[in-house]
């Protein structure tokens, strides 16, 4: 099939293009490279330079015709969608409108969406399934819940199947490292201990160890990029087959410590990498747990590659190359 990803530069959508490109797809990726990377587009795929605010430029692409857009393309820093709402509201938001708007303009019948597990909010039960309540704790997450909103009505006014896939933590990194962009000034977990591990900042801040939790650190459910992106393909052939409109979580169901990942981190790189305990950060719940039940019973699909060891080996190995070439 012919697929458009936007936001397909960057560091989950280029993961999401190749498994598009390995299972025989034709890709075109459309990213303004606000966040994407230049390093994350590949030979065997086509490359428009655009922006979701600009509708021409999209419906201009679309109408080329498309068997399936996949969307990515979003402001994701769910601390900085509390001081500056409007630019989430009109990149997230309005970004995905003008999607929609072409999408079923041109004729496209699905598409797929990275929504997020930040639609929750704080957890009332775990592990979280899809029937938890919806109670966004940030803007960042009210932007997503919003759009998988607007799916419902453009599913029934105008035909338009999609699936929302609800993505817990994203970690790690290609296993034959074809994906090498490392994200710039990176917040999460696992890409600032690579960066102490690198020796490309001095140590990692562990936000609070008095949790209730087994070491006193938060937990987590990672979910392996890889994993993720097949969680793409298998749901793109989930709407072909059933001709329904969905939404699943996609999570490791691992329930991983922050420690835990400074543990292993240290003991795949061979490297020193400290860490100090600091405050806890405002909004943090101590542990957040996925059920993908959802997504293995209507897709078929399973995360294989989000055991801390595979999350944490698989960064290693870009981080540590990126290092060398560095010199
Ligand atoms: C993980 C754990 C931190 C950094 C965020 C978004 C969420 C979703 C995924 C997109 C927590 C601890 C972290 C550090 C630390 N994004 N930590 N020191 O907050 O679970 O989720 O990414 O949809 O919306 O909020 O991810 O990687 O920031 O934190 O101790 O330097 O690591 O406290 O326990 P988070 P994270």
């Amino acid at each position: 099939m012919t697929i458009l990803i936007i936001g397909g530069a960057g560091y989950i959508g280029a993961h999401v293009a190749r498994e598009f490109l390995d299972a025989g797809h034709t890709v075109t990726v459309y990213d303004n490279l606000s966040s994407g990377l230049v390093q994350n587009i590949f030979a065997d795929e086509e490359f428009i330079e655009g922006d979701i605010m600009d509708f021409i430029g999209l419906i201009d692409v679309m109408r080329r015709g498309f068997d399936a857009v996949v969307h990515l393309a979003a402001f994701k820093a769910a601390g900085e969608s509390m001081l500056w709402p409007g630019k989430y509201a009109v990149n997230n938001i309005t970004g995905t409108i003008n999607i929609l708007n072409a999408t079923v303009e041109s004729g496209i019948k699905y598409l797929i969406f990275s929504s997020s597990a930040a639609v929750y909010g704080d957890p009332k039960y775990l592990p979280i399934d899809e029937k938890h309540p919806t109670n966004p704790v940030n803007f960042y997450g009210f932007t997503k819940l919003e759009i998988e909103r607007f799916f419902e009505w453009y599913d029934r006014l105008k035909g338009l199947r999609c699936a929302s896939l609800r993505y817990f933590n994203a970690a790690g990194y290609d296993l034959n490292q074809r994906v090498t962009g490392l994200e710039r000034n990176p917040a999460n977990l696992l890409p600032v201990v690579m960066e102490a591990a690198c020796g490309m900042r001095e140590e990692v801040s562990v936000f609070g160890c008095d949790y209730d939790t087994p070491d006193g650190s938060g937990v987590r459910d990672y979910v392996h990029v890889t994993d993720l992106a097949r969680g793409h393909t298998a749901a793109l052939d989930t709407l072909v087959k059933t001709g329904k409109s969905f939404t699943v979580n996609l999570g490791g169901e691992n329930g991983i410590s922050v420690l835990e990942m400074i543990e292993t981190a240290r003991l795949v790189s061979g490297k020193e990498i400290r860490y100090r305990v600091t405050e806890r950060r405002p909004g943090d719940p101590a542990k957040l747990t996925a059920s993908s039940e959802k997504a293995r019973e209507l897709m078929g699909w399973k995360a294989q590659y989000s055991d801390v060891e595979t999350l944490v080996s698989s960064s290693w190995k870009v981080y540590s190359l990126a290092k060398a070439n560095a010199g």
